[in-house]
């Protein structure tokens, strides 16, 4: 078997929820816990309002931090938003962009993530740029499908060498917050076919390179298999990252495949 050089990588997207002092500890917590798990990366996504405060908490650690959501704009009359530039100043590495619920919520589109993931590039940070199909498209067996237009338009013009900063995120919005995991098989043949086009539209080596998570009710229960899927190099987790024993279980499980696989 072929041995994948891809280290697991982990992210935390806390979505809105959590106080500063809340925050503060959870990641205390999770930098405790996580210490020594090295050959992973582990992001951790708070909210704005706790960016700085959980900043401070991971500094000197391993573990980096993210922001979910940026405007494309650097600066100028946008109320409400936060750049980039910002976000960057503010010590993060990554911000999350096209998440489904800002999709579905919020009405972002291909067109919005793909402004939002080059103004990411352009600040210096990764963009971990999420996909995935509805229930409606997976039962009608259009799957492959969304995901090829969320790619083509979400990616549109990215040269090879932003695609090495970018991550991709495979998210099914029908496994997102409902328990319902999709099963190692599923989720793989979907991971399968975006590096197949990632390599398609950049080449074999970015491709092979690429970081593609995994998120959709992941826990440490079910990280295992389905990080011993060949394409799965990681998780983005949502519920279970409010919990740091069950974050860093998460973590742990995917080193376990990882390291088995060696
Ligand atoms: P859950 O892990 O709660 O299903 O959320 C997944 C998610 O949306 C992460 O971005």
């Amino acid at each position: 078997m072929a041995v994948r050089t891809r280290a697991p990588f982990v992210a935390g997207n806390w979505k809105m929820h959590l106080k500063l002092a809340e925050a503060a500890e959870l990641a205390r917590k999770i930098v405790e816990a996580g210490s020594g798990l090295q050959a992973s990366t582990v992001v951790l996504i708070p909210p704005f309002t706790a960016l700085a405060t959980v900043g401070g908490a991971v500094a000197g650690s391993e573990v980096r931090l993210g922001a979910q959501d940026l405007y494309w704009e650097d600066q100028g009359a946008f109320t409400g938003e936060v750049s980039g530039p910002m976000l960057e100043d503010t010590g993060c590495s990554y911000v999350l962009v096209g998440h489904s619920e800002r999709r579905q919520l919020f009405g972002e589109t291909d067109e919005t993530v793909a402004r939002k993931a080059r103004a990411a590039l352009k600040a210096g940070l990764s963009p971990i740029v999420c996909v995935g199909e509805v229930l409606a498209e997976r039962d009608g067996g259009r799957t492959l499908e969304r995901i090829d237009d969320q790619l083509a338009r979400g990616l549109g013009g990215f040269s090879r060498e932003d695609m090495g900063r970018v991550v991709i995120a495979y998210e099914p919005v029908w496994a997102i917050g409902t328990g319902r995991t999709a099963s190692p098989g599923q989720a793989e043949e979907v991971h399968a076919h975006i590096r197949r086009r990632l390599g398609e539209s950049y080449g074999n080596e970015a491709a092979s390179c690429a970081i593609i998570l995994y998120g959709g009710s992941v826990k440490p229960a079910n990280s295992y298999p389905l990080f011993q899927e060949k394409d799965i190099d990681g998780f983005l987790v949502g519920g279970a990252s409010l919990d740091a024993d069950g974050f860093v279980g998460i973590v742990r499980e995917a080193l376990r495949a990882y390291r088995e696989e060696k």
